[in-house]
């Protein structure tokens, strides 16, 4: 099945105004691309980027959303409500810096892309198994677990999310899992994916670790690794943008 390739910027915690304001600008200048692009600000700066990029190809997102619906008495929560307004076409949820840091178990991801997409957003759901979980040979169990989670609460649904694979040792540490690697990893999660959906086949698995112009075209070029989600190398619009035509 022919899909469609994404790639989609992860900025972290990283930026100010005045950084949102250059950066976005340079991509527009940079654009259009032949995938689908999208960056993902940290959530204060989705208002600016909503004014700057309403009239354009580029999507954005959001880095977390709440597991809970509807509003109330949740402090420094966001809702998923809350981003659609905003504009947000995805949000990344389970990435391995939540997983890690805040303590965000499978079935506390699960419950946040469920959330995420009943208000209309597609979640990047991201998998990826730690250096020692791979040196133990854990790598496909870790990953279908956390996957599995998602699909025990989407079912049929799970068509309709990203997935993100990032191992966690390959980000930010320039070391990147090699294409064949990276192939093996996505092809057992389109299988698991298939043996939940139908429409598996639409689902957009994408890459992410260390993904730099230099690797990202022999990456993209595996059967089933269908874009990429980048960190470091989407601060910088150029690379950013090579990335994008990778
Ligand atoms: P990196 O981050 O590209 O800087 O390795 C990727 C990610 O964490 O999504």
């Amino acid at each position: 099945m022919q899909r469609k390739k994404l790639v989609v910027g992860n900025w972290k915690m990283n930026g100010s105004k005045a950084l949102v304001q250059s950066l976005v600008q340079e991509l527009l200048a940079l654009g259009p691309w032949p995938s689908d692009i999208a960056i993902c600000p940290p959530a204060i700066y989705l208002g600016q980027c909503e004014q700057m990029l309403a009239q354009s190809d580029l999507a954005w997102g959001a880095q977390d959303v709440s597991a809970r619906e509807g509003s109330g008495a949740f402090t420094g929560e966001l809702s998923a409500n809350m981003l659609k307004e905003f504009g947000c076409r995805y949000v990344i949820v389970g990435h391995s810096e939540r997983r890690s840091y805040h303590g965000e178990s499978d079935q506390l991801v699960a419950a946040k892309a469920l959330v995420a997409l009943a208000q209309g957003l597609v979640p990047i759901v991201c998998v990826g198994e730690t250096r020692a979980e791979r040196e133990a040979g854990q790598t496909q169990a870790v990953v279908e677990r956390q996957l599995g989670a998602v699909i025990d609460a989407l079912g049929q649904r799970i068509s309709e999310v990203v997935v993100a694979y990032e191992p966690v040792w390959a980000i930010g540490t320039g070391l990147t899992a090699s294409p064949e690697e990276a192939q093996a990893v996505h092809a057992k999660l389109r299988s698991q994916l298939q043996a939940a959906s139908v429409a598996a086949g639409q689902v957009r698995i994408l890459y992410g670790g260390s993904v730099k112009a230099e690797n990202a075209t022999e990456l993209f070029a595996q059967a089933d690794i269908d874009g990429g989600l980048i960190g470091g190398a989407a601060l910088k619009a150029k690379d950013f943008d090579a990335i994008c035509r990778a």
